[in-house]
């Protein structure tokens, strides 16, 4: 028995998606799958003949539209969790900090990592760590629409970097193509947090952030609050 584990790519967001299954019961759980890349992901499930229980989202993603919804239709016993403070009415289940899910010998342990929305979950399976947008590689998610927070995002960090230094990292996004990090790399090196920056810098850090809203933003917050399933827009 080991655990297979796929990290995947969606290039126009620069989204990992993350398929983990257990090798002897195949029972297999999928992390931030996207719209775009949802044939490759279907076909890699099929093809590895996993059982897909769990199709997992950090948070409700502002940058891309998940596939939750055309994933579960493909895989019938497929069940859509996001974090508790979600109002997702498409989510069969809404976890709650410190619940797991298991597949086969594995489980995977939630932790609300609040912040770079007010809903987000990062969760920890074997040495792994999967943050979403709460801790990027050397870096962090935003904080100024979704209920987002630097505030909380501080003490999410600090609640993540509980976990030994040895733990691997992996992230929801990285937009210069690096693939993992640590724990003990992200304390030391991380440009907003690393260090032992203190909780007021990193707020100042956090709000100097000069970004632009994300192209899809009013397109896939709605789509996603209804986990992809085709909506009617008028625009
Ligand atoms: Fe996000």
């Amino acid at each position: 028995m080991s655990l297979i584990f796929h990290p995947l790519f969606e290039k126009n967001s620069s989204t990992y998606t993350y398929l983990l299954a257990d090798s002897h019961t195949k029972e297999a759980i999928i992390i931030d799958a996207v719209d775009e890349t949802q044939q490759r992901d279907i076909g890699l499930i099929e093809e590895l003949g996993l059982d897909l229980k769990y199709i997992i989202e950090t948070h409700v993603h502002a940058d891309h539209i998940t596939s939750s919804c055309p994933l579960k239709q493909k895989f019938k016993n497929a069940k859509i969790v996001l974090g508790a403070e979600n109002s997702v009415a498409c989510a069969d289940i809404l976890i709650k900090d410190g619940e797991s899910l298991q597949f086969g010998a594995y489980a995977v342990n939630t932790m609300a990592t609040p912040g770079h929305t007010n809903g987000c979950v990062s969760f920890v399976c074997e040495d792994k760590v999967f943050t979403g947008d709460s801790l990027l590689i050397r870096s962090c998610g935003r904080c100024d629409f979704q209920g987002g927070s630097a505030e909380k995002l501080f003490d999410s960090i600090q609640k993540i970097f509980t976990l030994t230094d040895k733990v691997l990292v992996y992230p929801a996004h990285d937009y210069g193509g690096r693939t993992v990090s640590s724990i003990g790399e992200e304390k030391q090196f991380n440009e907003m947090i690393g260090g032992g920056v203190d909780k007021e810098e990193f707020v100042r850090r956090v709000n100097a952030m000069v970004l632009s809203l994300p192209k899809k933003i009013h397109v896939a917050v709605p789509a996603n609050q209804v986990c992809g399933s085709k909506i009617l827009s008028d625009g």
